[in-house]
């Protein structure tokens, strides 16, 4: 990536920044995939001279990383250009150009229509093209309005720059590793196939070298990262496909990692291996977010889900064989076109029956282009919010339950940063808690042993027992 961005044409009144006091702001919306991409876009930025700008009023280019997931998400992009817009004329004023980027999942799905809607937008770039932004800036210099949301045949992360000035945010102590991308599963509400494009895993090296790289720089955590992360099927070195579990043994012995994550996973792609993994792998955390969307059979067919609630329970038994402490998340839509009482009933059945440490429970969004949003059936908004705040109640119930159920445990807590007051670190629990403590700023980047000995609403009280590594 030799390229630099050549932010002013010679032409445009408002003068260039000086390459030394160029400024990047990236906001991102979404998943945690988004959270990686924004990161990756900070790298490269970083390698064309930008320096992170603190606040957005001060960024010579500001990229908004976008979600589509359910409408509200998309549509808040919209709102967001238009104060950016007042901004960018705000800052010709003062002499200042800006470029202003829409990338990730609204830009891949709307394309040119997102510069319609706002023409102050200089570039539009989707999720697989990001890796091209330096010579997509350039070229809005002199024809703005630039679109990238193909699926480029090349690898983004082939191009992706290793950012050898340092990352522009320092990725701490816990930090997320793509290693997947893309889905083929097409459930009949979802737009990520459409805008992640399909299915694709990296390979084991490429992964593993950058677990290393992030463990040089004081990462201890990685999770790594999918749309459908247990379908993953990367190539080892001698062209053997490597599963998930295969990935998470080769994560876990990276020297400096000491916790091993994953996310998102699929019902239908928890192998027998992976499930093993939680019973040998000392590193990976025992928490397991697995999506099930309904406790319904029939609206589970309808959602193009491939399995039954019956499977679902049988995963859920099986993990917990071999691993009897794992806490278990999940996903949740409420109100799919045609969904009964008696349906809805059943979710919260299912809920009861497993027992949730957390869980996310959305409102059924129609998105364009999916089976679903021409469904006949469509859910009144009053229902769909009754439905909501009734399963949000049992979620709830169910976390505090299990929060409540680890005071008086000790467990190993990684510090990830300071607390709030002044004497106090944060970090988390093997099962995703926040877990706050008494002790010095040297405890951050550090697997202690804690006894929790309080809760907060949000978070757990601990007491550091002794530094475990
Ligand atoms: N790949 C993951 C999740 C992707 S999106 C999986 O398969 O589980 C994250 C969550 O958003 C989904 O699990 C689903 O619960 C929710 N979601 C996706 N599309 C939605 C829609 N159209 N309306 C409401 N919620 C949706
Ligand atoms: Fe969307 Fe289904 Fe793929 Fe998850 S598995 S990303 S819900 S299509
Ligand atoms: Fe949103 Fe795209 Fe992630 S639609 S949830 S940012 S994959």
């Amino acid at each position: 990536m030799s390229e630099s961005f050549v932010l002013e044409d010679a032409r445009e009144s408002a003068s260039p920044a000086r390459d030394e006091d160029r400024r990047v702001f990236i906001k991102s919306f979404g998943c945690q995939m988004n959270v990686y991409d924004a990161e990756r876009m900070a790298d490269i930025a970083a390698e064309e001279g930008y320096r992170e700008a603190h606040a957005v009023e001060d960024a010579d280019l500001i990229v908004l990383n976008t979600c589509h997931i359910r409408e509200r998400a998309s549509e808040k992009i919209y709102s967001e250009l238009g104060k950016l817009r007042e901004l960018k004329d705000e800052r010709r004023r003062r002499g200042r150009g800006t470029t202003l980027v829409v990338a990730g999942c609204v830009a891949q799905a709307e394309g040119a229509e997102i510069l319609r809607r706002e023409p102050a937008v200089d570039v539009v770039v989707g999720p697989q093209s990001y890796h091209r932004l330096p010579e997509l800036v350039r070229e809005a210099r002199l024809r703005p309005g630039v679109v990238a949301a193909d699926f480029p045949a090349e690898d983004k992360f082939a191009h992706l720059p290793i950012s050898t000035r340092g990352a522009i945010r320092r990725r701490g102590v816990a930090a997320f590793v793509t290693v997947q991308e893309g889905c083929d599963k097409f459930c009949s509400f979802c737009v990520v196939p459409y805008t992640r494009g399909a299915e694709a895993s990296r390979p084991v090296r490429a992964v593993i070298d950058e677990i290393d790289r992030l463990a040089s720089a004081g990462v201890r955590e990685v999770t790594l990262l999918g749309q459908n992360v247990n379908a993953y099927h990367g190539l080892s070195e001698d062209g053997r496909a490597v599963g998930l579990a295969g990935l998470i043994r080769a994560a876990a012995a990276v020297p400096g990692i000491v916790r091993v994550r994953y996310a998102t996973s699929h019902p239908g792609d928890m192998s027998e291996d992976l499930i093993a993994a939680h019973r040998d792998v000392a590193a990976l955390a025992p928490f397991l977010h697995l999506p099930v969307q309904s406790g319904s059979d029939r609206l589970l067919k309808a959602m193009n889900r491939r399995h039954r609630v019956a499977d679902y329970l049988d995963i859920v038994a099986r993990v917990r064989a071999a691993r009897p402490d794992i806490a278990l998340s999940s996903d949740f839509i409420v109100g799919y076109p045609g969904e009964t009482d008696a349906e809805f009933e059943a979710t919260l059945a299912l809920v009861r029956a497993v027992a949730f440490a957390s869980a996310y429970a959305f409102k059924y969004s129609a998105r364009p282009g999916t089976p679903a949003a021409e469904a006949l059936g469509q859910i009144d908004a009053a229902t769909k919010a009754q439905r909501l705040a009734r399963l949000q109640v049992l979620i709830e119930s169910q976390l505090q339950a299990f929060n409540r159920a680890t005071v008086g445990r000790r467990f190993e807590v990684l510090f990830e940063k300071p607390g709030r007051r002044e004497g106090q670190v944060i970090g988390r629990s093997p099962y995703m808690q926040a877990v706050f403590a008494d002790g010095p700023r040297s405890l951050i980047g550090v697997m202690a042993e804690v006894e929790i000995i309080g809760l907060e609403p949000h978070s757990l009280r601990g007491r550091v027992v002794s530094p475990a590594s």
